[in-house]
Order: structure tokens, then sequence, then C-alpha cells
């Protein structure tokens, strides 16, 4: 059996006028989890939304709460984090030193969240192959974070296979995120490399049909590793 696939609408792209209606549609449309980009304005040069609105979405859906963290120092909030319901947390392994992302990455996992590296655009496979067997997702960065709407990166497929080729010996299990342009086009080739769970942002909540929208880009992905 294969690697089951997921998609993550990415919050950023929906109508922040409903956000309570827009978790809702979400849902209902068949999203697996809900991804939230938390940027500081620092490490990246937008700013977004904070732990608040993390909490109210926490309050309006039982999806899981998948937790992108672009900012410089993101263990400060862990435990905020886990009081606002994150299910997972995404660190960027660029914003400390090895030894403090595997201590933040082990005390993500003792508050009972799953702990996930990111990697941006110029960071390679094995900048972060120690880290694959400490985590239970890899994001591979797609774009430049920081804004939604994005051409996707057709160069970062190389590192995702490499990622998956490390992961089957030393954590078979590893989700493979990615995240920036993924959609009906760059979905296959991203499932193809080995990726499994999906950020979708302007593809899916700008799309015209939510639902036929992430069931055809699932489909595709599934398709894709037949
Ligand atoms: C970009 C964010 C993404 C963004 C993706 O820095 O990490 O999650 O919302 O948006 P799309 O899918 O529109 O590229
Ligand atoms: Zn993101």
């Amino acid at each position: 059996m294969g690697r089951e696939m997921k998609t993550a609408p990415s919050i950023l792209a929906c109508d922040f006028l409903h956000l309570q209606d827009e978790m809702i549609r979400a849902e209902h449309a068949g999203a697996d989890w809900l991804h939230c980009d938390v940027m500081d304005g620092v490490y990246v040069p937008n700013i977004s939304f904070g732990f608040d609105i993390i909490s109210k979405i926490h309050s309006v859906t039982n999806l899981p709460l998948d937790v992108h963290m672009m900012t410089s120092v993101p263990e400060k909030y862990l435990q905020v984090l886990k009081d606002a319901g994150a299910f997972s947390v995404t660190l960027h392994n660029d914003v400390m030193e090895t030894g403090k992302l595997i201590k933040t990455l082990e005390e993500i996992k003792s508050l009972g969240m799953k702990a996930a590296v990111s990697l941006k655009p110029k960071v390679s496979a094995e900048e972060v192959e120690a880290l694959i067997p400490l985590c239970s997702m890899v994001l591979v960065m797609t774009v430049e974070p920081g804004f939604g709407g994005q051409k996707f990166m057709e160069d970062m497929l190389p590192k995702i296979s490499a990622i998956r080729n490390m992961a089957e010996k030393t954590n078979p299990t590893l989700d493979i995120q990615v995240d920036g342009g993924i959609g009906t086009g760059t979905i296959g080739a991203c499932a193809r490399a080995g990726a499994n769970v999906f950020v979708v942002g302007t593809a899916s909540f700008r799309a015209p049909d939510m639902k036929a929208a992430l069931s055809e880009m699932k489909s595709i992905a599934e398709q894709a590793v037949l």
C-alpha cells in the first residue's frame, strides 16, 4: 500500500473577513489538515497572523492545525502553540544552530505535538539529513517563504527525492510536505518525487469549487505514484 496523500489548505489564502465560514468550508471540502503560516516580518518580509487567531480557528474546527513557523525565535512560543491547539509545529532549520534545533524538536514532541523541519529553497537535503529520524515531517519549500500565490520552483523536485531516499533508511513513515505554488499542474510531479502532504493556498481557497479542486488534486497525487 502506498503512502496516504493529504491536502493542507493554507489559511493565508482564505477570506479573513469570514474566517469561521472559511474554516468550515475547508472542512466540508475535504481538507485533511489546515496549514497556518505564522510570519514575523523578520525571518520573512511579511507579517501574517498569530496565536490568538490559531486558537480561534481551533475553536471552530476539528481539523489538525499544521503550524508553519516563519519566525526567528520559534522556540519562545511552543507552549503557546500547544495551548492554541496546534497539531504540528514546523521550524525552519536556519533560524538556530543544530544542537538547539534538536532540543526544540524534542520539546515540541514532549508537549504532545508533531515536530517538523522546513527547508528554504537554498537549503540542501544534506543539511537536514541528521534531523530526519527526529521529525515526523520535513517541509520542502517550493517558493521563497513569505507570500502566497508565487510560482512553483521546479528545481526543488530533486531535493524532495533526496529526502525521500534518506528517509527510506532512517524514518520510513516520514511525511514530506511541499509548500508554494502547488496546484493541479505541479502536484503530480511532487508526489512522484516523494511528497505526500500538499499545502495548497491559492489552488484551494481561491478555486471556484474548493471541494472539486481538493479532490482533483488528491487524485492526481494518488495516480502519480501508481
Ligand atoms: C508561503 C507560505 C505558503 C502559502 C502558499 O510562504 O508558506 O503556505 O500560503 O500559498 P500558495 O499555495 O498560493 O502558493
Ligand atoms: Zn506555509
